[in-house]
């Protein structure tokens, strides 16, 4: 069958792929559907380091075609999205709503795969650039049939991550105002969980400006493109400490919470530098293991700022997923204006050009 595989330095189409046989607990699904999310160009270029040959991708959805012994959950022409988390489901962190403390859920890598005959590994525990990928039950998320699948693939990492950092690793309450750096997948998904959850202000970044149309359809009252001005002042001239005074001590002035979608130091910096005091920015952009920022601790402690991690959102896959699916279907979460277009699995390299040139939301491969 066909695949993406990262073979160290680059990412391969290749047509001599195979996976093996689901165990008792898994299941096999048959790719319909994946979005490419930039920690997939993070594994290309080594922000993200992956042992390779790995089967990549990990933001799909499908049909299940195969079930193991044991699996009782799902069933074969389930429709499901594919979590990212294979989580033990039995730990005290899967019963306390936190699957991704799970210490199941880290350094899970196995090698399903072989790819001309030498085994390959899987990326995020998923590799949906695969036409057949095997998982375990428990990260197969059974959705309604009528959903398509190209827009119900963003869930599995691009949305639960944007609207689980708002839902899960923020407390975000109406009339709150907010900024979020980098208007892709990720950020725009939290742009439309703020709008959810009635924040009053909440003010787009990115470099590209064809970037701002689609986040203030979404949901943004604001849009500052970064590439022209520096979106630090713009954010305190939006939004100042008095009428009379754009900054405050400790950088007073600014937003309640911030959300850094982009994942490099300097805009981590950006994004705590914007918080009024009390503020709190959610670290959602994936850095190099390497990258560090720093910040005058007297920022945190006068005024008590915040910065916290997300990791996919703080996602509950069988909770959050059919949740997600619901605000689909009550028109309150638009995935279909994220899908910017659709490509075959050989057209892999030109989502990344398009993805570098700000042209999409996201990109996504149908098989
Ligand atoms: N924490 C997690 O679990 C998790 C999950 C998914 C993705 N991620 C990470 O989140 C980040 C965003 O992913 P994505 O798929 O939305 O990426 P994307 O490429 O779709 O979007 C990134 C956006 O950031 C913009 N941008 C680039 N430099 C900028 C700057 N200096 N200031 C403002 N905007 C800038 C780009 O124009 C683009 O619109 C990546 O680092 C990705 O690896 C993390
Ligand atoms: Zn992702
Ligand atoms: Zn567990």
């Amino acid at each position: 069958m066909r695949g993406i595989v990262f073979n160290g330095e680059t990412a391969e189409i290749r047509t001599d792929v195979e996976v093996r046989d689901p165990g008792p607990n898994e299941v096999w699904v048959r790719v319909a559907a994946a979005g490419v999310c930039h920690s997939d160009v993070s594994v290309i270029n080594g922000t993200i380091p992956w042992p390779a040959p790995s089967l990549m991708g990990h933001e799909g959805a499908g049909v299940v075609e195969r079930v193991g012994a044991e699996v009782s959950r799902v069933k074969v022409g389930d429709h499901v999205v594919i979590a990212t988390l294979a989580n033990c489901g039995m730990c005290k962190w899967c019963n306390t709503g936190k699957p991704g403390w799970c210490r199941a859920s880290i350094g899970n890598r196995t090698e399903p795969f072989t790819v001309g005959g030498v085994a390959a590994g899987n990326f995020a525990a998923t590799s949906s650039f695969a036409e057949v990928t095997v998982v375990k039950e428990i990260q197969a998320i059974p959705i309604p049939k009528d959903i398509p699948l190209t827009s119900a693939c963003l869930i599995a990492c691009g949305v639960v991550t944007g609207l689980g950092s708002v839902f899960n690793r923020a407390n975000v309450t109406p009339g709150q105002t907010a900024a979020v750096f980098g208007a892709g997948g990720v950020g725009l998904s939290v742009i439309q969980a703020l709008r959810i959850k009635g924040a009053g202000r909440i003010i787009a970044v990115d470099t590209v400006p064809a970037k701002g149309k689609l986040a203030i359809q979404l949901g943004a009252t604001d849009f500052v493109n970064a590439a022209e001005v520096d979106a630090v002042a713009a954010i305190h001239e939006l939004l100042p400490y008095t009428p009379t005074q754009t900054v405050g001590p400790f950088g007073a002035g600014g937003v309640d919470w911030s959300f850094e979608c982009v994942g490099v130091a300097p805009v981590t910096a950006a994004a705590v530098e914007v918080l009024d005091w009390g503020g709190t920015c959610v670290q959602v952009g994936q850095a190099a293991p390497t990258a560090t920022y720093a910040m005058p601790i007297a920022h945190f402690t006068q005024v008590e700022r915040s910065i916290v991690g997300s990791r996919a959102g703080g996602v509950r896959p069988q909770y959050d997923v059919p949740m997600i699916v619901d605000l689909y279907q009550r028109g309150l979460f638009d995935l279909d204006s994220m899908v910017s277009k659709t490509y075959p699995m050989e057209s892999f390299f030109e989502v990344v050009d398009d993805m570098h040139h700000g042209r999409l939301a996201r990109g996504v491969l149908v098989f």
